[in-house]
């Protein structure tokens, strides 16, 4: 069975699961992280969020997480899951309403071995023994995860992530510091798993090319604005960076 019979593009008509309206993250210094962003990702579908850096990704995802409601960082607009406003909650209140964000750093607890960080995301609402959606991640159970390859701990952040159960996981740059073959690999799990699951995804990536591969729908932003949007089918990764990522030839 080929992938995309695994897995059908869901549909986008309808209520979206996500709704963000007009956000916009203006940290304590007067930098805006986000200026005007309006996005929607409906029940398992997978979008892309791609812009250089600086462009307002992380700051995006961790408005939307609620990761910002701590830090005196002004976050205007709206954001709703399944129609509850997480505008301004704390990362605990969004993570009730089944978003989780995989951050871009520190995914990992160095000295926590694999076993012991699948043991603590199941709380034993879930067996810990039960087989990884990464199986590479099962012969390393013992491993400290300070051990582990750039590869191998975004397997683990990932996993641990959908033990917990999300309806929409926010996954900032899977493929920092991944070789090619590496970064192949993990998307194509990503996108298996999160079908088989009906998992919603916004995947934040700066290639273009793996992230068009990844989603069914993508975003460009710059500058903390939306300046691209459309299907992936719509566009080529060629044509996304040269006019938008200055990363084209
Ligand atoms: N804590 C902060 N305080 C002040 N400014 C910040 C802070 N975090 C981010 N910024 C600024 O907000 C803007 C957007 O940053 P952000 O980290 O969201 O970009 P990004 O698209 O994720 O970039 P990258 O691809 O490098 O990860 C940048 O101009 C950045 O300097
Ligand atoms: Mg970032």
């Amino acid at each position: 069975m080929t992938q995309e019979q695994l897995s059908p593009t869901p549909a986008t008509q309808g209520e979206p699961l996500l709704e963000v309206r007009s956000l916009a993250v203006r940290y304590p210094n007067g930098a805006h992280g986000v200026r005007d962003v309006s996005l929607t990702v409906h029940p398992a579908e997978i979008v892309t969020v791609l812009g250089r850096n600086g462009a307002g990704k992380t700051s995006l995802l961790r408005g939307i997480a609620g990761f910002l409601s701590s830090e005196h960082v002004t976050v205007t607009g709206r954001a709703t899951v399944a129609g509850h406003d997480l505008t301004g909650v704390t990362p605990m209140r969004s993570f009730r309403h089944g978003v989780l964000l995989v951050p871009e750093r520190d995914k990992v607890f160095a000295n926590l071995t694999v076993e012991e960080h699948l043991r603590l995301a199941t709380r034993g609402k879930q067996p810990y023994t039960e087989p990884c959606a990464f199986p590479a991640l099962d012969r390393l159970r013992p491993a400290k995860a300070g051990l582990l390859s750039g590869g191998e701990r975004q397997m683990l952040a990932l996993e641990v992530a959908w033990r917990n159960d999300p309806r929409l996981l926010l996954v900032d740059e899977a493929s920092l510091g991944l070789a090619p073959v590496a970064v192949k690999e993990l998307m194509e799990r990503l996108r298996v798993v999160a079908r088989e699951r009906g998992t919603a995804l916004i995947a934040v990536e700066q290639d273009a090319s793996v992230a068009l591969r990844l989603a069914d729908r993508a975003y460009v932003i710059n500058h903390g604005e939306v300046v691209w949007e459309g299907t992936s089918a719509q566009t080529s990764a060629a044509s996304l960076a040269r006019e938008y990522l200055g990363t084209g030839r």
